[in-house]
């Protein structure tokens, strides 16, 4: 399946960590983490067994849509880049088909709270922007994942959305979320700003 993602000459090295499109061998390798209870109570679908898991994993559409983040050549974590059109009037719709992204990231939790995540995902931004000329990429959460909502507050995203109960965890409670944006126009000025005060943006 032909990825938007196909464009981009993976590996893409950041200080410490790779970056590439995910293959169907990645399976085992992400599902170790993700099958942890601390990692899917935050995540769309639990996946107890390896098989079920694989089957999902596998699949085209899913595959052509994940990266996954290696640390001296193993797998600790995935990202997702889910490219959407955005909401438009219908005389200009055209304009708006695949102007932005939905981004996901999944980081093992032995290679947690080291800044990681944080490297992968500001270097996700960067090809978001950069190379892929999207004009806003978003990301959601439960407003209970802080460490989810802090990453993006961490990557200089801006919260859009608070929302009161309104998704239902497999726990069977209805949970608040938050909804976080990033405008190209933003990480521009926001990497013009810190290169002029010698930070590394
Ligand atoms: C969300 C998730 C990726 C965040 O992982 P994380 O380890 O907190 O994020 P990072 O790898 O960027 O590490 C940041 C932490 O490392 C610390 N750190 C250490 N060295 C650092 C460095 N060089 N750069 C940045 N942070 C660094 C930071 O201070 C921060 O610690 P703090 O949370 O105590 O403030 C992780 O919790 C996860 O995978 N959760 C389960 C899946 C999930 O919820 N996904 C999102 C669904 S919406």
């Amino acid at each position: 399946m032909i990825s938007r993602l196909d464009g981009i000459a993976w590996p893409v090295r950041t200080e410490r960590l790779s970056l590439r499109q995910a293959t169907n061998d990645d399976a085992e390798a992400t599902w170790n983490y993700r099958r942890l209870e601390v990692v899917s109570q935050w995540l769309t679908r639990s996946s107890p067994k390896l098989e079920d898991y694989r089957e999902q994993f596998e699949d085209p559409e899913r595959l052509a849509k994940t990266l996954v983040i290696e640390l001296d050549g193993v797998v600790i974590g995935d990202l997702m880049v889910a490219f959407e059109d955005a909401w438009a009037q219908a005389e200009v719709a055209e304009q708006a088909e695949g102007v932005q992204a939905e981004l996901g990231y999944v980081l093992h939790p032995d290679h947690a709270g080291r800044g990681y995540a944080s490297e992968a995902v500001r270097e996700l931004l960067r090809l978001c922007f950069e190379e892929l000329g999207l004009r806003r990429v978003t990301a959601n959460c439960f407003a209970a994942n802080e460490a989810s909502w802090r990453l993006m507050e961490r990557l200089g995203m801006r919260r859009e959305l608070y929302t009161v109960k309104e998704s239902l965890h497999r726990s069977g409670e209805w949970l608040d979320g938050m909804g976080y944006a990033l405008l190209a126009d933003e990480w521009r000025s926001t990497r013009s700003n810190a290169a002029s005060v010698g930070v590394q943006p």
